[in-house]
């Protein structure tokens, strides 16, 4: 792959700040690779028309490790990670199931 500025991985993009922010840098010239749970394997290379989608799960070592092999693999490096994946969950922690905060 030819390398376009610099290489930025942003995890969470898929929605949100994480999509916004891919977005925002391949407009401006950087090769940009966004994650989410649901985005095509690596190894299928596949774009939305703005940016790089890879599927990762951040909380699967596996799943991390080949996403970012795979970019590697493509690019040579990444210079910048925006690691931003997450989610939040609001309420009052008596409300609040241990398998909510868990899987939250
Ligand atoms: N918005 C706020 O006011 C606010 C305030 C404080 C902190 N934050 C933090 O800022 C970040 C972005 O917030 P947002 O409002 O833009 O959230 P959002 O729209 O809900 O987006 C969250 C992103 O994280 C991804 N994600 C969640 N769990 C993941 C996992 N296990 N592995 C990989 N990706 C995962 C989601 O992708 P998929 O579901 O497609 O996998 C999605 O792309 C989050 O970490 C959030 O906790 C947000």
């Amino acid at each position: 792959m030819e390398r376009n500025g610099k290489v930025v991985l942003v995890t969470g993009a898929s929605s949100g700040i994480g999509k916004s922010c891919a977005k925002y840098l391949s407009e401006r010239g950087y090769t940009v690779f966004g994650t989410s749970r649901y985005f095509p394997p690596a190894n299928l290379l596949e774009t939305n028309g703005q940016f790089h989608t890879i599927r990762m799960d951040v909380t699967i070592d596996e799943s991390v490790n080949e996403a970012v092999q795979a970019i590697l693999n493509k690019t040579g490096g990444i210079d910048v990670l925006i690691n931003n994946a997450g989610c939040a969950l609001a309420g009052a922690i008596e409300d609040t199931s241990p398998e909510e905060a868990l899987n939250s």
